[in-house]
Parts: C-alpha cells; structure tokens; sequence
C-alpha cells in the first residue's frame, strides 16, 4: 500500500483541549463558589448518568501529574478553561486568591514544560449567584464578565500569549437556554436570543481589556461550526440551507466580523414570535462595534455537519437537533454524531473566504467511543485514530488551499465529564479510570504523539 506523507507547517501548535467543569473536580474546595453546573449536575434527571463533576478528573489535585502527561505526549499547547467561580466566588467582587494561584500553578508549570497555555475565560460555568440575578440574559453578567476577564488577565497577563474569552456561545445559547439539556436548563427561546447577544457583547468588551494587561498576546474566541450537507435530495433544501446556516454559523460569526446581525434570521425570529416586532431590542447604541472589536484569531470547534433535509418541517421546535442526527446511512460515533471528515475542509474554506480571520486554530475536534484498557491494559482505539487521522487529513487539505491554520486541539487530552451525558461517553486520547484515576494513553494518544514528534503523519494510500 502505498502512503504519502502530510507535514504540517513547521511552526503549527499541536495541542489537546479540556474544561474546567469537565477535569478539575474539587467543586467546594479552595473557596471556590457554586456554578450553573455545580447546581445543575446535582438536580436530579439533569445528567443522563446520574453522575456530577463534582470529582470529575481529579485535575485540581493532579494537575502537575497531568502536566507531566501532556509533556510525555510532546503537545506544543494546551487549551484549558478558567472557572469563574474559582475566581470571583460570587461572580463578581471578592477575589478568591487561592483560585487565581491555582491557575498561575498551572500556567508556570506548562511554561516550564514547554507548552503553551491556551486558556479560555469561559467555558460555560457561571457563577450561580451571577445566574440568581439573571444569568446571561441579564446585561450585567456582560459587564462581570469584563471585571473577571481584567482579574484574571492581570495575573496571568505577563505569561499568557494567547487567550480564548468563549467557548461555543452557540451551546451556551441553545443547550442552556432554548432546549434545557445543559445548565442553568431553560426552555425560553426570547431568553436564549438576549443570552446569545449578552455573550457576544461579553467577548468585546473583554478584547480591549485583554490587550491591555496581556501586551502582544493574541486574542480569539472559540466557535462551534457546522458544515452544511444536503441529504440524500437536494431537492427543497435551499430554504433550509438559509436558515439553519444562519442559526447555526452566521448569527456568530456575522456580527463578530462587523457584519451585524443577520437581517434574514432576525425577521426569521420575529416571525416566530422569539423576537418582538421591532426585533433586537436588547441592542443597544454601540454594541455591535463591541462585539466587532478586531481579534487575532478564530477558534473552530468542530463535531459533525449538519444534513439538510427538506422532509423536516421548518417550524419543528427541535429542528436543529434532528438535523444533526439525520439517520442510518452514514457512521456515527457513540454520542451519536455522524463522522464527515470532509466537513473540516469545507469549513474552514468557507470562514478563511468569508470572513478572513488572521489566523484560525482549531480549539476541539475529535470523538467520543468507548474503547476500554484490554487484557494487558492497552487501549486500542482504532475507530477515534482513524477519526482524528482523517480530520487533520482534511485540514491538511485545507492548509494547501491556502487557509491560515496555525493550530489543532484534540477534543480532549483525557475522558471527562461529558455534560449531560456524563462520564458515558469518552472522548480523550487517554483513558482516564475513574475509580482509581489511573491516566493510560490510548493507541491513538500514541498515534498523537508521534504524529506531533514528525510534524505530520502518513497517510494510508
Ligand atoms: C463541545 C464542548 C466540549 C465537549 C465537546 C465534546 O461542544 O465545547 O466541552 O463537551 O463538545
């Protein structure tokens, strides 16, 4: 068989990604306060396997042992959340020192280990007493957030070059607000379109502060896209198409490259009733050049494509949802996402045409499947090997057409808590035992390895 080798751009950031609701654990430990997460994992019916972060990962004790992994694994970068709470126990107002030494910990010891911090100031733990007064669909948790990002910024700044201020507003839009299935659990589709502007407003105004306390650093957020297919006919589609790529892509990314927001989904909303007549009233004079504040890099997270199918009704309340999960025809990982390698490619074509960012890493992709240690304690993960082999194939792709990829984060460096779903589904390259919290490099943690140690990887012919 024949194989070609893909080398990557010699300066390309390898990296692995996690979040701190999902790794650390230690949930009232070291004067940190309560999060939206904290009190949703421990509502019960929230979590499909009854399970919470409340330990998780062990990471807040472990975390120098996990450096040392990250190490051993040759990764250039690690993406990593900050929990608010930890910081601002109460969201805003008294700092917890203790938190803010934690993090300074950990950056030091990536720094000594030769590995770039990526962190990211917020991936979806807010603080409940911020949640009390509203949460994201009060304009005010915008303007804690820039009071956190100035706190943490100030501390980390001076070794810090390069920051994430969101993870997937998207998620935190629709999963949190419009179906319920992650924290704070809402079910309000008005609410969820006020959260997403509140979020977005959240990123720019914290860009400056950034800048300010972190000279030279770079500055992005982190988007989850989707690639738009047609299913099995095209015929009907095109509406579809329309629409879902404006609820999914271009209510994010228009906005935060100056282009306000999407006229057509705007009169979308306001036919369905989510907006009033006069449509976004919750903008006000100046927020869209906030949200428009310049940044050096995109972050592209990405799972799976979305299928169009003309047969799902447009007015389906659940619509995105079945259209992610769009039938048998296709391969799918364990959480049930179809795997579309090719989507990646198309994906960052599309963002580096229409939008040109300066630059664009990938901040997540990869794949949940369950493969355990075997007989003699190896993790033969074949199928998330081939996953990860076929997307960095197809950004490979991508890098020749000329697209600014600086960077790829696996999703993620160990098994974690998975949100709703629990510790059910397992998307690390390293096996993490959660009884004895025995870290094993999977088969394709190794494949990583490697692959990072050559700068590339051959790809079967
Ligand atoms: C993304 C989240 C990340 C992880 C992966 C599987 O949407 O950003 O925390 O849960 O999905």
């Amino acid at each position: 068989m024949s194989s070609q080798f893909l080398a990557f751009p010699d300066d390309f950031v390898w990296g692995a990604a996690t979040s701190a609701y999902q790794i650390e654990g230690a949930w009232d430990e070291g004067g940190k306060g309560e999060s939206i997460w904290d009190r949703f994992a421990h509502t019960p019916g929230s979590i499909l396997d009854g399970s919470t972060g409340d330990v998780a990962c062990d990471h807040y004790h472990r975390w120098s042992g996990d450096v040392a992994l990250m190490k051993e694994l040759g990764l250039k970068a690690y993406r990593f959340s900050v929990s608010w709470p930890r910081i601002l126990p109460s969201g805003r107002g008294k700092v917890n020192q203790a938190g803010l030494d934690f993090y300074s910990r950990l950056v030091d010891g990536l720094l000594e280990a030769g590995i770039e911090p990526f962190p990211t100031l917020y991936h979806w733990d807010l603080p409940q007493s911020l949640q009390n007064e509203g949460g994201w669909a009060s304009r005010s948790t915008a303007e804690a957030f820039a009071e956190y990002a100035d706190i943490v910024s100030r501390h980390l700044g001076d070794r810090v070059k390069h920051w994430i201020t969101h993870n997937e507003p998207w998620t935190v839009t629709v999963m949190g607000h419009q179906n319920g299935s992650h924290a704070p659990g809402l079910r309000d589709y008005p609410t969820a379109l006020k959260v997403s502007h509140h979020l977005l407003l959240s990123h720019g105004w914290a860009v400056p502060v950034l800048r300010r306390n972190s000279p030279g650093a770079e500055i992005g957020i982190a988007l989850v896209l989707f690639p738009l297919v047609p299913g099995p006919s095209n015929t009907g589609v095109l509406p579809v198409f329309r629409k879902f790529d404006g609820y999914f892509n271009r209510w994010f990314l228009d906005p935060l490259y100056g282009r306000r927001y999407p006229a057509d989904v705007v009169a979308d909303h306001i036919e369905a009733g989510h907006l009033p007549p006069d449509g976004l009233t919750f903008v006000e004079p100046g927020d869209l050049e906030a949200i428009a504040a310049p940044t050096d890099f995109l972050g592209v997270n990405y799972y799976c494509p979305v299928i169009l199918r003309s047969e799902v009704p447009l007015e389906s309340e659940n619509e995105p949802l079945i259209l992610l999960y769009p039938g048998p025809e296709y391969e799918y990982t364990n959480m049930g996402m179809m795997v579309y390698p090719d989507g990646l490619r198309q994906l960052l074509n599309r963002v580096h045409f229409e939008y040109q960012p300066g630059k664009i890493y990938i901040t997540e992709n990869g794949a949940s499947y369950s493969d355990g240690p075997d007989r003699d304690g190896r993790v033969q993960d074949q199928r998330r090997l081939k996953f990860l082999r076929d997307h960095l194939a197809s950004a490979h792709r991508a890098i020749e057409c000329g697209v600014p990829l600086a960077g790829y984060f696996v999703w993620s460096l160990m098994d974690n808590f998975e949100w709703n779903f629990g510790y059910a589904q397992r998307f690390g390259i390293v096996w993490v035992d959660y009884g004895t919290q025995q870290r094993i490099p999977k088969d394709s943690g190794l494949w990583y390895k490697q692959v990072i140690a050559e700068n590339g990887f051959a790809m079967p012919g």
